[in-house]
């Protein structure tokens, strides 16, 4: 069985219950517009919080068991958000494009040549002028467990042709298992 799927047999430590704080920031902040896709939405609490405000999202995930948690809790809450059972490297099938890519802890999963094919798929799933904001584990936190960490220059060097890079902020990714989260790089994005 596939790491992610496995995950999700029992609470991964990124399913905290609520919406990463980084994401509610660069909502509340005006930074997300109009239709929003979540790229890894797992189950989903960060495409339910920009639902709740007003935005129209869909969620992508490869694994079905969060996938229907993510349906569950958006018929709890009375929230019409659309999720996905789907590749990442596939987006294309979707057969649409959004104003807005949020990607909460999926980048730094991907290895080196699924890292390329995410970027051409992300490219072609965003309008020109465009949104990807990605939150990563940064090469700041120490090692020893979780996903691979990501350097600022490794950002520059996979978004280098098509893309203007905002920004690259510090910030933190959240988990129940660690208080003080771990150290991350909010990277804001642009689709030429
Ligand atoms: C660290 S988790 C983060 C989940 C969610 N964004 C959150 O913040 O709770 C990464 C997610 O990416 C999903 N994922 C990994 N590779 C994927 C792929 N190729 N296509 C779709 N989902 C993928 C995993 O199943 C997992 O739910």
């Amino acid at each position: 069985m596939d790491f992610f799927e496995q995950a999700y047999h029992g609470r991964p430590p990124w399913d905290i219950g609520r919406p990463q704080q980084e994401i509610v920031r660069i909502e509340e902040s005006g930074q997300i517009t109009g239709d929003v896709l979540d790229a890894g939405c797992g189950t989903g609490e960060n495409a339910l919080f920009l639902a709740s405000r007003s935005h129209h999202v869909i969620g992508v995930d490869s694994v079905e068991k969060a996938i229907v948690t993510a349906r569950k809790k958006a018929a709890e809450r009375g929230l019409a958000v659309t999720f996905i059972v789907g590749d990442t490297l596939h987006l294309s099938e979707i057969g649409r494009t959004f104003d807005t890519v949020i990607d909460s802890g999926l980048f730094h999963t991907l290895s080196d040549p699924e890292r390329v094919v995410f970027v051409r798929n992300l490219h072609d799933v965003l309008v020109p002028g465009g949104s990807y904001f990605m939150l990563a584990f940064s090469d700041l936190e120490p090692g020893g467990y979780g996903p691979r960490r990501i350097t600022k220059q490794e950002v520059h060097d996979a978004f280098s042709v098509g893309w203007r890079i905002n920004d690259i902020q510090a910030a933190v990714f959240e988990s129940h298992t660690r208080k003080e989260g771990s150290r991350a790089w909010l990277s804001s994005i642009t689709r030429l």
